[in-house]
């Protein structure tokens, strides 16, 4: 009976192994540049919304959701939306969506499959609502792209940096009619071992985002 058990239990680890594998990489849509409100409205209408309604993000409102949160705006140097200090671009995007989570890869505009788990609940870490949202963005700096290495100074330049992804993510969504708030609450233990994150990387804030109810 325990072997029988104990065969089962490998097989449904192996489907869900397998299951992960299957998931595809999302190819993006290039961003519509010409969307939205102006920047003055845009910071007019910025407030933190924490009622999503049930309903999946388009396509296209995903692809220039992570286009103007981190997205490459210079393609020619490769620089992006919001600025890193020493353009050290050590600010990375999880995606967590009901269906798995994915990395944003900006310079593909495209996102590659990390898991098959819904980590909404890892990032709700307790504030419930957060798992209405659509999609969590996951805000995680990598501390080994800091040429000075990690220390207090590098942390504080991270959070500086992470702050201005949130913002961009923020003004995309009062500017394009999507609702978001930036948080620091999360499981981030939960998120590290899922995210199948490096000892140098940190997960540092999340924007829930969806439509607002
Ligand atoms: C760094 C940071 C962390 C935050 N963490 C949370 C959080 O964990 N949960 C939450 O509901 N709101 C969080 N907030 C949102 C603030 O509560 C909110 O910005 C503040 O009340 C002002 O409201 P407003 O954004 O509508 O102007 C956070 C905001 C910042 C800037």
């Amino acid at each position: 009976m325990m072997k029988k058990l104990g065969l089962l239990a490998i097989g449904l680890c192996l489907i869900a192994g397998l299951n992960a594998q299957e998931m595809k990489t999302i190819k993006l849509k290039a961003p519509d540049k010409q969307r939205g409100v102006s920047v003055m409205e845009a910071l007019a209408k910025r407030q933190s919304i924490r009622e999503f309604a049930n309903k999946p993000l388009s396509l296209q409102d995903l692809s220039d959701l992570l286009w103007a949160a981190n997205g490459i705006n210079r393609p020619e140097i490769g620089y992006r939306t919001a600025p890193s200090a020493l353009n050290s671009q050590e600010i990375d995007l999880y995606v967590c969506m009901e269906e798995g989570a994915y990395l944003y890869n900006a310079k593909e505009h495209e996102l590659r499959p990390v898991t098959n788990e819904d980590l909404r609940s890892a990032a709700a870490a307790g504030q419930d609502w957060v798992t209405d949202a659509p999609v969590v963005l996951v805000l995680v700096v990598d501390m080994a792209r800091f040429k000075s290495g990690d220390n207090a100074g590098a942390r504080m330049t991270a959070a500086c940096d992470a702050g201005i992804v949130s913002q961009n993510i923020a003004l995309f969504c009062s500017g394009c009619g999507l609702a978001t708030v930036p948080r620091g609450t999360m499981d981030k233990a939960r998120l590290t071992e899922k995210l199948k994150l490096t000892s140098s990387q940190l997960p540092i804030l999340n924007n829930p985002v969806g439509y607002a109810k």
